[in-house]
């Protein structure tokens, strides 16, 4: 999630070794699309968080008493990395939190765990636009594309915006990434690009560095992970659905093929499998664990296949990838002579993906947890879900008996 402890690049050697995933950082390497990152300008007040309180967001004391804020500076005229959410075009009016025209909400089927906090994601796209959307399993968004996630979480007792991250492709082969922080009042959201390790009025929460965007964004060709076919498609998908794009025209295939019906892409099995599989589809799959990603091993993902479907349940990469496939992990809890695979049929204890989720990492010690980054409190759900499935795959299921 949000919350992200740097421990710079040990954590990866480390976690080259666990080889349950072979995740050595998730989209650590850049794809070729993906523009070097901007150093960061020296900014006043940029390295601290502009929620500290009684300091104005340009890094002047406040006085302490209850004058008014300091008007924030005009937005510049072409400016693709803006310093305030302010400028970024998803508010007509920001103190009324009016969003801008053509500014769409969205709701992925199933949500990447962030620990615990709100999400609600938006989406712009230029008028007249549509998607290239040729490869299903990697959507090539039009120039000038915005998406934003806004973060809210328990601070100082009450639930408040903490932080409204951007995606904002600015050129075929460029995208800004950027994430606003707001203050406490929620007068101000401005850009910090060092990230926050701990939010003051919500302990436990912290803001990513924009170095580790990528890490996970590099996922596809194009940087967004969640808007995207199996996601949208599911019924359990809300705002602009893949439905509603289609309806819409805003879908184009280059060759000018059919669309695939939303039925096709939809996550398969019965509710205990749909559960799993897009929880790991959304968690591990999109970002790092697929074909082109750098876990390509162990894959997570629902693909479409050339025909436009996803398939059932046992066509799924995840099936065939872990079910039975011995894991290199030897926690230090392992019973002697009962290795571990990525998954064991009806066998929790030995199914690596299951520990690893249910770790997460203290420092010192060596990284284990999956997710590698971003998060420091168990998926319990998710966990719950995977532990329900593995338990469910019974041979009268369909699933193979467990090896030894
Ligand atoms: C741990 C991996 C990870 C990190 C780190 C991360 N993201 Fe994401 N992000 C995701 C995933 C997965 C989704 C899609 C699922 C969701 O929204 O729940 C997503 C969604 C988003 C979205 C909504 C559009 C989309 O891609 O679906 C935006 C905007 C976004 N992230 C921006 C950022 C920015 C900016 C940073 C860095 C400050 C960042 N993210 C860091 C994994 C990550």
């Amino acid at each position: 999630m949000l919350t992200f402890a740097p421990r710079g690049r040990s954590w990866q050697a480390a976690a080259a070794s666990l080889l349950l995933s072979g995740c050595s950082g998730c989209g650590a390497q850049e794809t070729p699309r993906a523009e070097p990152l901007p150093a960061p300008p020296p900014r006043p007040g940029a390295a601290a968080p502009p929620s500290a309180r009684g300091t104005a967001a340009d890094g002047r004391a406040g006085s302490g008493q209850a004058a008014a804020p300091p008007a924030p500076p005009p937005c510049k005229e072409g400016d693709e990395d803006p310093e305030d959410l302010r400028c970024t075009g998803l508010y007509s009016d920001f103190s009324a939190r009016a969003l801008a025209a053509g500014v769409r909400e969205y709701r992925p089927a199933f949500e990447l765990w962030s620990d615990g906090t709100e999400k609600t994601r938006w989406i712009y796209l230029p008028p007249g636009s549509t998607l290239d959307v040729s490869r299903m399993n990697d959507w090539i968004f039009p120039v000038g594309t915005k998406l934003w996630k806004e973060f809210r979480a328990p601070a100082s007792g009450a639930h408040r915006r903490i932080e409204t991250r951007l995606l904002w492709k600015t050129a075929e082969d460029r995208w800004t990434r950027a994430t606003y922080v707001w203050s406490e009042d929620g007068a101000r959201a401005l850009q910090v690009k060092t990230g926050v390790p701990e939010v003051p009025d919500a302990p436990g929460f912290a803001v990513p560095a924009q170095v580790d965007c990528i890490r996970c964004h590099a996922g596809k060709t194009d940087n967004p992970l969640g808007f995207e076919a199996v996601l949208l498609a599911a019924p359990e998908a809300g705002g602009l659905t893949y439905a509603e794009l289609v309806r819409l025209g805003l879908l184009a295939r280059s060759d000018g093929g059919p669309l695939p019906d939303a039925a096709a892409l939809d996550v398969p099995g019965d509710a205990v499998e749909r559960r799993a599989l897009g929880a790991l589809h959304v968690n591990c799959g999109v970002s790092c664990h697929h074909p082109r990603g750098v876990a390509t091993h162990f894959e997570m993902r629902l693909d479409i296949d050339a025909r436009g479907r996803v398939g059932d349940v046992r066509d799924t990469r995840v099936v065939q990838t872990a079910i039975n496939q011995p894991s290199k992990l030897r926690p230090p809890t392992a019973r002697p002579g009962a290795p571990l695979y990525r998954i064991r049929p009806r066998d929790p204890d030995r199914s690596a993906v299951l520990y690893t989720m249910s770790r997460r990492d203290v420092p010192g010690a060596p990284p284990e947890q999956m997710p590698p980054l971003a998060t420091r409190r168990v998926d319990e759900a998710t966990v719950a879900a995977v532990r329900a499935w593995i338990e469910a795959m019974t041979p009268a299921a369909g699933y193979p008996r467990a090896a030894p």
